[in-house]
């Protein structure tokens, strides 16, 4: 019998199986009507034998060799969390294995949009999200961040709409009749979670020579004014991670269902529209995708058990470079957010699973979607500040230099990481209590203090519980958003009725500030169904939809469940599931 070891729990892949080394995907049509892609996809391995893929589904019509010959398959019942296991047996004689498929309207990491649904109102519009396992929900393939590959997409669609993909190469588009055939390839190996596109109206505006911003046509001014920043960025970056390997680093500004703030696709980073505040507030969110292609797209976590790997190295790699750029004060004022709201989620895992607030969690029989939370991001980031504290930031910056040169286009596993830290840092991993930052619950008694003259004007508001009345026209962004999330709950209801007719939170462009005031009123009892209903009907970002649903349960049940349904047809799959289980208590 072979034995074999699973280093990914979330994944039929298993170690020694053939590999995909390269992928060719054509989506012969993207039918908006009946929600159907209709795909060939031609998968290249590294050698023959029982292979194992990843679906979620999928409607497999055959799979065949490079000749053309049919291959016997088997499709597994499918699990839950999983989804089905797709069996067949590569030929040594032909490394080449093509499946025709069919992806249905419940794919779990596609959101199809109507016209209605997009900032013009024009178009409809498709986007793939693949992390953390929805990539098999559109492509047959090993959906684990263990295994890496190249590809091309092709993907035809209609002529008044552009079909774009997450690579370093645009080889062509051909227009033939109502149609137009896109080419893109993608030079360097990435796993299947980073494999990403997105159809729509979409036009794009240059920010350098590296950068364009793509998005609706009406945004995409307003979008490469915001963004601006991002060469300036990108080069901080080099210095800080080393030389950027990707080519170019193009934005995405998705339709405000997308739910998340953003995803750091590779070459293209995807972005939440709410991101486009008019006064680049929002950048620290641009500096965290930037940072991925080091931490998380070169250095990848093996499983999402490793997940801290990805994004507490980012929200590090993040936070050296808004020090680099708008200073340290404004760098720890971003770690206190970030705090804050990591202190729900320890509040909410204490209570039912303690070990998800460790850093590596176990997560086998867990949707990794379900496991989601700021722990590995703001517990991680602190972990990495109390080594940089330990050594002093001179060594450690050769320390980061080194682990994106050893590990880079690998995925490596949180011990692997913890080996290369006992070797480099000789005496750091039992002064700073390694063990205890990765595998224990809660957070160390030695963590990194977080100060700054920022966050101090603000606690000082907070304490004596007034308006800010003077200091506040003064605030940033940032620091509107720390006090009103620092603010208790319950506040008295006529504090916030208070702030909101001196400072007319409610009617703020930035939607992080609307969020955070909305909540904050909610929180304290403060009836405001129809500011929240309008709120959760034209917002889907998962940060700011998934508390605010949380407190209308609580606050008013039957209220919660008339506002989702109103609001659900135009949430994305992942959004629908999270919310679902909130109205039914179980987060
Ligand atoms: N990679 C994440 C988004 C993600 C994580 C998608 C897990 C699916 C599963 C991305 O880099 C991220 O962290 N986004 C943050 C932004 C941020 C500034 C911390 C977000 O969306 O809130
Ligand atoms: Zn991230």
């Amino acid at each position: 019998m072979k034995t074999f070891f699973k280093t990914d729990p979330h994944s039929y892949y298993q170690d020694g199986d053939p590999k995909i080394q390269h992928l060719d995907w054509n989506i012969q049509s993207v039918d908006f009507e009946t929600r159907r892609l209709i795909c060939t996809v031609e998968l290249t391995f590294d050698k023959g034998g029982v292979t194992r893929l990843d679906t979620r589904d999928l409607r497999i019509w055959n799979v065949r060799d490079e000749h053309d010959h049919m291959l016997p398959f088997t499709l597994e019942r499918k699990d839950l969390n999983l989804g089905s296991e797709l069996r067949f047996t590569v030929r040594n004689a032909s490394l080449k294995v093509r499946i025709q498929y069919e992806v249905n309207a419940n794919a779990s990491g596609l959101q199809w949009l109507t016209p209605g649904q997009t900032a013009d109102k024009t178009h409809p519009y498709l986007f793939s999200q693949g992390e953390e396992i929805h990539a098999r929900s559109y492509i047959p393939c090993q959906d684990t961040p263990g295994v890496r590959f190249t590809f091309t997409v092709a993907i035809t669609v209609s002529h008044d709409m552009r079909g774009i993909v997450a690579c370093n190469r645009f080889v062509h588009r051909i227009v033939e009749g109502e149609f137009a055939h896109e080419k893109w390839a993608m030079d360097y190996p990435v796993p299947a979670y980073l494999l990403a596109i997105a159809v729509g109206n979409l036009v794009s505006a240059d920010i350098s020579d590296r950068s364009r911003v793509w998005s609706e046509p009406s945004m995409v001014k307003r979008a490469a004014e915001e963004f601006s920043d991002l060469p300036k960025i990108m080069k901080v970056g080099e210095r800080l991670f080393g030389p950027y390997p990707w080519e170019r680093s193009d934005i995405l500004v998705l339709p405000p269902s997308f739910p998340y703030g953003g995803m750091e696709n590779p070459c293209l980073m995807y972005l939440s529209p709410s991101l486009v505040t008019g006064d680049k507030s929002m950048i620290t969110t641009v500096a965290h995708e930037q940072a991925h292609s080091w931490t998380g797209n070169l250095v990848t976590n093996a499983s999402w058990r490793d997940f801290w790997l990805n994004e507490g190295w980012t929200v590090y790699a993040e936070l050296r470079i808004v020090e680099e750029l708008y200073g340290k004060d404004e760098a720890m004022l971003r770690l206190k957010l970030l705090e804050r709201e990591c202190a729900r989620d320890f509040e909410r895992f204490y209570k039912t699973r303690p070990l998800f607030t460790s850093l590596a969690p176990d997560l086998s029989g867990i949707d990794p979607d379900d496991a989601f939370s700021r722990i590995p991001y703001f517990k991680g980031a602190m972990f990495l500040i109390a080594l940089e504290e330990a050594v002093g930031r001179e060594e450690f910056d050769q320390f980061i230099h080194k682990y994106i040169e050893t590990f880079r286009f690998q995925s490596i596993t949180t011990s692997q990481f913890l080996d290369f830290v006992s070797v480099e840092l000789t005496g750091v991993f039992d002064l700073v209590g390694a063990w205890e930052w990765v595998y224990e619950a809660g957070m160390p008694d030695n963590a990194p203090e977080i100060s700054s003259p920022l966050i101090t004007t603000v606690e000082q508001y907070v304490l004596q519980v007034v308006p800010p009345l003077e200091a506040g026209k003064n605030w940033s962004a940032s620091q509107w958003i720390l006090f009103l999330e620092m603010l208790p709950r319950p506040s008295l209801v006529e504090f916030a009725s208070a702030l909101r007719s001196t400072f007319r939170l409610d009617k703020s462009k930035n939607t992080e500030i609307r969020w955070a005031y909305l909540l904050l009123a909610l929180e304290s009892g403060s009836p405001m169904f129809s500011e929240a209903e309008e709120f959760l009907l034209t917002q889907g970002r998962l940060k700011y939809i998934k508390p605010l649903y949380k407190a209308l349960h609580t606050l008013a049940p039957e209220r919660a469940q008339a506002i989702f349904k109103k609001a659900r047809s135009g949430y994305h799959p992942i959004a629908v599931g999270q919310v679902t289980q909130i109205l039914e208590g179980k987060q």
